[in-house]
């Protein structure tokens, strides 16, 4: 199967079966060839560079319903906060000081900030932090909307596809929500001039074999800037809390995979990995991961944005950690750098 792998590599491509195969397969130098193609690849691109992105909560209100996430509308036992621009700020002179200098400005759908009050807090960091990147992550918006926020200086966005299969994403979501709009969305912020940034959970509910080949079909398509891959972890109090989290395994297989495909890909180690598995940023790291995003959101509203349980957000998921976040990093043979970590020849 090491003769697979090498054909993946060379042809950015695998059929259904090679995917089934090394999803399954329970022979570990196998695997362990895998991860070890996908580092070398990372390496290739990028060197031992890993970059960082501090993650700025903005609000925990959301319009939407999503069967998975611990901050879904019908949820009432969340302590719903909203961040104003002075406190985004704020986040953003810490994370300046520690060496950040993409910020992800992320939330639920939250129809309180309207375009005016976005591209307000948007133009304010731009203009406090010019040689930073903006990243947004709100979720669906109008391709006008998107526009006013590029133009108020936004350079990246972060959306999750969630599924590529349009049935599978009708047994995540509830019926208001369309898997058609979100993939115009996608488009659309590209066609923008973003760097765009697509994904989806590992073992989420209804998951299979055929729909993460439509997932990664989909990601050689598309061909997205990033790619945020992490593993389901049941949330409290939501309809899926009893099913069983994502693997780790998987997800560490399906990072070498996607690194495979599109080697210059940029691929978070994210949280969800460091919840379920206490060196789960460094395996991640080590099967072709290449950037880390610690939390900058202000520490009093941290435990309130619970996308899942026990979601990591103090020790070195902490950007105020970065020290001991780099010397983690470091036993991987890479280290962080403080950089906007672009995509590769790109500069917008
Ligand atoms: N487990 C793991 N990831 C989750 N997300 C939302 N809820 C969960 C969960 N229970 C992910 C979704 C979303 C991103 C912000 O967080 O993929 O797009
Ligand atoms: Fe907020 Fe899914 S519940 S985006």
């Amino acid at each position: 199967m090491k003769q697979t792998i090498d054909t993946i590599r060379s042809r950015r491509n695998i059929t259904f079966s090679q995917l089934g195969a090394l999803l399954t397969t329970g022979d570990k130098e196998v695997v362990q060839y895998l991860y070890d193609t996908a580092h070398a690849e990372t390496q290739r691109v990028y060197g031992d560079k890993i970059f960082m992105r501090g993650l700025i909560e903005l609000t925990n209100h959301c319009k939407n319903d999503c069967y998975y996430c611990g901050i879904r509308r019908s949820r009432t036992d969340v302590h719903r906060y909203r961040l104003t621009r002075d406190e985004v700020l704020e986040c953003c002179k810490t994370g300046y000081d520690l060496g950040f200098r993409t910020y992800v400005i992320q939330g639920g759908e939250d129809g309180w900030y309207d375009d005016e009050k976005l591209c307000d807090i948007v133009s304010a960091v731009r203009k406090g932090y010019p040689d930073c990147a903006i990243t947004l992550s709100m979720g669906e918006r109008s391709r006008e909307s998107y526009q006013r926020l590029y133009d108020a200086g936004a350079n990246r966005y972060l959306l999750r596809h969630e599924t590529a299969d349009a049935t599978h994403y009708g047994r995540l979501h509830p019926a208001d929500m369309s898997f058609d709009n979100r993939i115009r969305c996608l488009h659309d912020l590209r066609e923008i001039g973003y760097q765009v940034g697509c994904g989806f959970m590992v073992g989420s509910p209804y998951q299979t074999v055929e729909t993460l080949y439509k997932d990664l079909q989909f990601i050689r398509s598309f061909q997205p800037h990033m790619v945020g891959i992490g593993p389901f972890v049941p949330a409290a109090d939501t309809p899926f809390a009893d099913r069983p989290a994502g693997s780790v395994e998987t997800t560490l297989r399906l990072l070498s995979i996607i690194r495979l495909l599109h080697p210059t890909v940029l691929l978070p180690a994210t949280t969800a990995l460091g919840t379920l598995h206490p060196r789960g940023r460094e395996l991640g790291i080590l099967a072709g991961a290449n950037v880390v995003m610690p939390n900058l959101s202000p520490k009093d509203h941290r435990k309130d944005y619970s996308l899942y349980d026990n979601k990591l957000c103090t020790g070195d998921e902490a950007a105020e950690c970065r020290v001991c976040l780099d010397r983690r990093i470091r036993t991987t043979g890479s280290h962080l750098v403080v950089d906007r970590g672009d995509y590769p020849a790109c500069e917008n």
